[in-house]
């Protein structure tokens, strides 16, 4: 049997009266690529939140490499080893690709205030490391060529990939990826995929949330359904594809 990186146990989570989680069981072994897809306020950011200590969840556990991570801190989960992207591109506007990219890795930095106020030798030597750093991760993620262009210069699609480059800075064993192909065009999702397959051939474990139906059936390993906060369904594509009760989750309304 394969390790299993990331883990959820009976995971709820709740806003007053209003449950967006409910009672999610899940499991990511290393190595593959696991999607959580449903329709729009299903709970799939907010289950992100709780793995990544955004929220602590109301009930149920989370596990992260055999050790429980409920209950703690962003940049200790962050420190631990999972790399997140968000739904929305937060990117430093002001900041140049390379800049964007120094600062995810800055989570790790040991120097701390005083160094980078006095310049001294340990900030500096962080420093060279964590532009060489940052320029390796850019060469892989094919972003090299655009170091020095701003944020906000780059196309829709080279922004999001800057997004995954600047999680890659922290070191993560697990990446998160919140809707990576939101809002992109065909070629740029087609771009997507084959990058997200990379990552997985470099040895990443990624836990996937997606609208792009076409883009979750190629590449997931294995996907969970949840609608309004309700597990409903998990399997390989073939499987949730063919359920009825995916299939009214996300047709339902029109039925
Ligand atoms: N901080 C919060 N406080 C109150 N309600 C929240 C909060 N965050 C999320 N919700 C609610 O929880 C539900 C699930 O939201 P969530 O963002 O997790 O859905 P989602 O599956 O990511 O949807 P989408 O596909 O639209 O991104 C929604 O009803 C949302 O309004
Ligand atoms: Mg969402």
């Amino acid at each position: 049997m394969s390790e299993i990186v990331l883990s959820g146990k009976g995971v709820t989570q709740r806003f007053g009266g209003l449950t967006a989680v409910q009672d999610v069981t899940f499991e990511v072994p290393k190595g593959e690529i696991v999607s959580i897809i449903g329709p729009n306020g299903a709970g799939k950011s907010t289950l992100f939140n709780c793995v990544t200590g955004i929220y602590t969840p109301t009930e149920g556990q989370i596990f992260f490499l055999g050790q429980e991570i409920t209950g703690k801190k962003v940049h200790e989960i962050s420190a631990l080893g999972i790399g997140r992207t968000f739904q929305n591109i937060r990117l430093f506007s002001e900041m140049t690709a390379l800049e964007n990219v120094i600062v995810g890795s800055h989570a790790k930095a040991k120097s701390g205030i005083a160094d980078a106020l006095l310049h001294t030798p340990r900030y500096r030597r962080e420093e060279e490391e964590a532009v060489k750093k940052a320029e390796e991760i850019l060469k892989l993620t094919g972003l090299y060529e655009y170091r020095y262009h701003y944020a906000t210069a780059l196309s829709y699609g080279l922004q999001r990939r800057l997004e995954i480059a600047r999680a890659l800075a922290s070191d993560p064993v697990l990446l998160l990826l919140d809707e990576p192909a939101a809002g992109m065009n065909e070629q740029e999702t087609h771009s997507l995929t084959e990058f997200i397959r990379e990552l997985k051939g470099m040895g990443y474990t990624i836990l996937l949330i997606e609208h792009d139906m076409k883009l979750i059936m190629n590449i997931s390993d294995y996907i969970y359904v949840l609608d309004r906060g309700i597990p409903i369904a998990e399997g390989t594509a073939d499987e949730v594809r063919q359920n009825p009760l995916v299939i009214e989750a996300y047709l339902g309304k029109e039925a």
